[in-house]
């Protein structure tokens, strides 16, 4: 088994991959804006955002939650999105700015250690971050400090790599091609919080109630697979990790076969992949 990094040098790691894909993140925003706002409107229902409320987005990147909070929320509300990668955050901004929105602001920082006052916001919304973390009991001990009591969180996270193809058919085509070290189940990683009950088993611990863990179905589609495999390689921070080990016969290797295991998706004009998302939301106990 590979060796474990510290939790600082995953946090650097983290930081340096997200940053890195923050272009093709801008690029594809519409896409993905198009495929998964569904994903928003339902963190935002599950954290219960009303008018006025102050809102706290963990891991924002390019702005997913934190937008759509900032608008439900209205001006006499906030939102502060947090995100170690500040290239990100820059597109966040841009996207706020293009919305006129002044009441949403993006900060850098690491969830697992947030330098805000406790009892200080009415919910807490994130969206694809959790699982990345070195440390996530941190995380959710964070979460149950800063909600003020009777706010609610909620939290979106990769399910099961078999029920998400479009995510786990490249790790498993590059794993074909060459040799991986085995990967540690309890290392950060996109599927690290996939078992039912992990999440919400955290946030129970960090003394969060009412918690509930659902696993939400939907679909994802592309024109082609070719569409699909480029916009896989410019925002999939994980699977760009995996790429520059191969040299590039095993590069053109992998987008072959990759593109081949896609087209086995192809319904009437369009590659639509199932989706397999884990909700969970909790309150604090007032
Ligand atoms: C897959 S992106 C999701 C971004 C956005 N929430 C969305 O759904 O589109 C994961 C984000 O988590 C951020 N992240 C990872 N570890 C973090 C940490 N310890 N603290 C803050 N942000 C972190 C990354 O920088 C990256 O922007």
């Amino acid at each position: 088994m590979a060796p474990q990094p510290s939790a600082q040098q995953v946090i650097e790691g983290q930081r340096q991959d997200w940053n890195r894909v923050a272009g093709g993140w801008e690029k594809w925003d519409r896409f993905f804006d198009e495929q998964m706002a569904f994903l928003n409107h339902r963190l935002v229902a599950d954290a219960r955002l009303r008018a006025g409320m102050k809102v706290l987005d963990l891991g924002s990147g390019t702005g997913y939650p934190a937008l759509l909070g900032a608008q439900t929320v209205g001006p006499s509300g906030t939102v502060l999105g947090v995100d170690l990668a500040e290239h990100m955050l820059a597109v966040a901004g841009r996207k706020a700015t293009r919305l006129g929105l002044h009441n949403v602001s993006f900060k850098t920082g690491d969830v697992t250690a947030l330098p805000l006052e406790a009892n200080s916001f009415d919910a807490i919304t994130s969206r694809f971050c959790l699982m990345f973390l070195p440390e996530i009991p941190k995380a959710a001990v964070e979460i149950a400090r800063l909600l003020k009591p009777g706010g609610w969180v909620a939290a979106a996270v990769w399910s099961a790599p078999e029920k998400n193809p479009s995510i786990g058919l490249s790790m498993e085509v590059i794993k074909q091609v060459v040799e991986l070290p085995t990967p540690d189940p309890t290392a950060p990683g996109i599927f690290r919080l996939a078992k039912p009950g992990d999440l919400e088993g955290l946030m129970q611990q960090a003394g969060l109630a009412d918690v509930t863990d659902q696993e939400f179905l939907a679909e994802w589609s592309y024109a082609s697979a070719e569409e699909y495999f480029t916009s896989l390689m410019e925002i999939a921070a994980p699977v760009q990790n995996l790429m520059v080990r191969l040299s590039d016969t095993q590069k053109q290797d992998v987008k072959q076969r990759i593109t081949q295991a896609a087209s086995n998706f192809r319904r009437g004009d369009r590659i639509t992949f199932p989706i397999a998302v884990r909700i969970v939301a909790a309150r604090k106990p007032r």
